[in-house]
């Protein structure tokens, strides 16, 4: 019986893998200008790195994949970024410089999540993560960054949803005021968010089961609770994003679904109905106590994720097209065993220069070659028989232009180039060559 892929896993075909790789050039393009740095990180960790005291997301507390290894030690595979980051980011002791570490990341992610379209269990993101300021500037890079990647696939109609929950001391505030209001409804409440009455109460907001009760709508809120220090923080950033026309709206639910975040939390999301509840492609916030939690010296940071597969599909949905059809330079035809043996030396010294060929591997006739030629878009054809190879002479078929012309195997290179660049048939020695 063949065996299938896992649940909420899938395969990247390689028609699929071209957008990948563009979408991955784009981004990488990006974080140049931004003057972001590639980190690698395993995509496993120490549990530990992931299952934090307090760390009481759903996504930490049931959707990791745990495994012991062979010398029982407890591994988890990476639910997220961010984490990661910080590990190596102290590991390696990146802070040693006191300078900013501004670092990208792209690359798989494991959550036991129940799969629909755009969520699966193995999924890519690329993020980045900014370390060691505290400044609303650098929020507002952050969140540009993002908007250029969007911008930079030629998508619309997207809005930063944007929010803060406010530093240390107004959390601790806020928290005891909401734990005070739930308390009241909390036989109303779902056996998620009991917990998180002891564990998370402000995640309580962001509960998908309790959102639509009365009790719920009437919670205070956050920003009635914010000391002057995170008012002006978060006041900051929003004159930051008009500054740079941004397009956002304050949310004042948004809590994200972390435990680590503190001050400005944002996620992006697509108008597309494409997604569904799936519509949010990229989700970040500051993060001030990661670094001193995991083990390292206070550097206060802020940083984003975006889930690949849901901007691929965003971008299909909207049509827009970010890589043209694949086409190669030449398909070789090979009549006979010697003909045959010299287009692979042809196809070494024309790969070498630069040009895409290919040629059959299965002993096709002249029919079945000239099929394969279609099928792989080939602009030229050339066809070698031995009658061809005695003269050293080769028929070049340009497919596009619809011209055939037999030239010296040796000038095939300058005659493709020169075709190309001045579409019309030329073995460069035409006026425009000379
Ligand atoms: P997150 O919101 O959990 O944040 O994930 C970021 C993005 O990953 C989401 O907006 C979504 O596009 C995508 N994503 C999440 N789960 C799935 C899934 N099961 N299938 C497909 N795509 C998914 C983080 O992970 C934080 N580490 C972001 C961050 C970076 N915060 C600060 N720095």
């Amino acid at each position: 019986m063949a065996i299938n892929k896992p649940r909420g896993t899938y395969d990247i075909l390689p028609e699929e893998a071209r957008r990948w790789e563009k979408l991955e050039q784009v981004i990488r393009q990006i974080c140049k200008l931004y003057n972001y740095d590639e980190l690698r990180t395993p995509i496993f960790e120490h549990s530990e790195v992931f299952h934090r005291e307090n760390e009481a997301s759903d996504m930490v507390t049931k959707e990791t994949y745990d495994f012991l290894d062979r010398a029982n030690r407890k591994l988890t595979l990476r639910p997220e970024g961010t984490a990661s980051i910080v590990r190596s980011y102290i590991e390696n002791k990146l802070y040693a410089d006191e300078t900013v570490k501004k670092l990208f990341y792209m690359g798989p992610i494991f959550r036991y999540e129940n799969p629909q379209k755009g969520r699966q269990r193995q999924f890519h993101q690329f993020g980045i993560e900014a370390i060691g300021s505290n400044s609303y500037l650098l929020d507002i890079e952050v969140i540009s960054l993002g908007v250029t990647v969007i911008k930079a696939l030629g998508l619309n109609g997207i809005k930063v949803y944007i929010n803060t929950i406010g530093d240390e001391e107004s959390r601790t505030n806020y928290r005891r005021i909401l734990v005070d209001y739930f308390k009241q409804f909390e036989d109303e409440l779902c056996a998620d968010c009991k917990k998180r009455l002891e564990t998370n109460p402000l995640r309580i907001l962001d509960c998908k089961v309790d959102k639509d009760k009365d009790f719920f709508k009437n919670a205070p809120k956050i920003n009635d609770y914010l000391n002057d220090v995170s008012k002006q923080h978060f006041n900051n950033v929003i004159l930051g994003l008009q500054a740079l026309n941004i397009d956002y709206e304050i949310d004042e639910r948004l809590v994200r679904g972390l435990d680590y975040y503190s001050n400005t939390v944002f996620e992006i999301k697509v108008d597309s109905t494409y997604l569904g509840n799936q519509n949010t492609i990229c989700g970040g916030g500051r993060y001030n106590n990661l670094v001193s939690d995991l083990g390292g010296p206070r550097k206060e940071s802020v940083g984003l994720a975006f889930g690949l597969e849901r901007l691929l599909l965003v971008l299909e949905a909207e049509g827009k097209k970010i890589v043209p059809d694949k086409t190669i330079h030449l398909y070789l035809i090979g009549l006979g065993d010697k003909a045959r043996l010299k287009i692979q030396s042809i196809m070494q010294t024309l790969r070498f220069a630069g040009l895409v060929c290919d040629a059959d591997y299965n002993d096709r006739g002249l029919k079945g070659q000239f099929k394969l030629a279609d099928k792989n878009k080939a602009r030229f054809t050339a066809i070698l028989g031995d009658d061809e190879l005695s003269q050293n002479q080769i028929n070049v078929k340009d497919n596009k232009l619809d011209t055939q012309v037999t030239i010296n195997i040796d000038d095939l290179y300058r005659y493709i180039i020169h075709t190309m660049q001045n579409n019309q048939s030329c073995n460069g020695n035409c006026k425009s060559c000379k």
